[in-house]
């Protein structure tokens, strides 16, 4: 049985990573990394609200790879040459990628994310379905710094960063990763997607859902820094909130004490006064003009972009 192959480039470090947490609750305003969302739990309370009818992007994107997917491949391919490297950046279940493997046929698949042990498992499985693409996983942090090792993208690739995971980078954060993506692309293209500005009721109704999913996973952020920092958060005294500031063009995540308290964690804590904030993550949306300005910026020259018939999200590519 064909293996894929592994390369860990990424050591999760418990003790810097409680630092860089016990570093944004002190800060004022408290801030924490979205990256804390991702706990076990919360990696299964993402799949979740993708499932949720408010949560539109994940089954927009899809409807556009399904009316679409034919001709975004051709012009794939058309950038790459046949049987490309396919990188995929954030590639948790290679759910998204894999259902590309048909039209692209790629040579080699390169799976790239932090949650090494999720993405082992993920690509064991595919390999079995798929025996005939060399597959390769890297356990990386990308959000610092896009770097592969010499030698994984041989020739013009196809790099694919779906899910408008994009949006969580500030502008200058994403124009630097989609620099690195165009490096790494080697002359091939980027398949990237993003979501697009679009009323304030849905936009937040996306990120504050009826069920309680989103709020769900904000608040657990707090259970995985009580376990990471040895900190006594009390959930119950802390409320969801999710609004969009305009101006900035982004949804923006908060966790607010319903009244006074203080955190306590070894080596530190922090007093919040009722209604203070924890600011947890942004999501920024785009207007098609832009994202294609900033593709531009990155380098790219030759955008094309496929969108739903609402105009509420985007799927380009960009070649040089
Ligand atoms: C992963 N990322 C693209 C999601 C987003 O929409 O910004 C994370 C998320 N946060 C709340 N709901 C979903």
């Amino acid at each position: 049985m064909k293996s894929p192959q592994f390369l860990q480039l990424h050591r999760p470090d418990d003790r810097a990573l409680a630092a860089g947490a016990a570093a944004g609750l002190l800060a004022r305003p408290a801030q924490v990394s979205p990256k804390f969302f991702y706990d076990a739990l919360g990696s299964r309370l993402f799949d979740a609200i993708t499932e949720l009818a408010e949560y539109y992007p994940t089954r927009t994107e899809a409807a556009i790879f399904e009316r679409h997917g034919a001709a975004i491949a051709q012009a794939a391919l058309a950038a790459t040459g046949a049987q490309p490297v396919l990188v995929d950046l954030g590639a948790g279940n290679c759910a998204k990628a894999a259902r590309l493997f048909g039209a692209l046929a790629p040579r080699r698949y390169v799976a790239v994310d932090i949650a090494a042990d999720f993405l082992r498992q993920s690509l064991q499985q595919l390999q079995q379905a798929h025996p005939l693409i060399a597959m390769l996983g890297l356990g990386l942090d990308f959000s610092m710094r896009l770097e592969l090792p010499a030698d994984t993208v041989s020739g013009p690739a196809l790099v694919f960063y779906p899910g408008s995971s994009i949006g969580n980078f500030a502008p200058d954060g994403a124009l630097r990763l989609l620099r690195e993506a165009r490096e790494v692309a080697a002359g091939g293209a980027l398949l990237i997607g993003a979501d697009l500005v679009k009323p304030t009721a849905l936009l937040e109704a996306a990120y504050d859902d009826d069920l309680g999913v989103t709020a769900a996973f904000n608040l657990n952020l707090l259970k995985h820094l009580n376990r990471l920092l040895g900190a006594d958060f009390d959930v119950r005294g802390w409320r969801h909130l999710a609004c969009f500031d305009a101006e900035a063009s982004r949804i923006e995540m908060h966790l607010e004490a319903r009244g006074a308290t203080t955190v306590r964690w070894p080596g530190g804590e922090r007093a919040f006064r009722p209604g203070e904030r924890i600011h947890t993550e942004n999501s920024y949306k785009w207007t098609p003009e832009g994202f294609g300005a900033l593709l531009r910026r990155a380098g790219f020259e030759r955008l094309q972009v496929w969108t739903d018939p609402k105009g509420w999200f985007g799927v380009w590519l960009a070649c040089d």
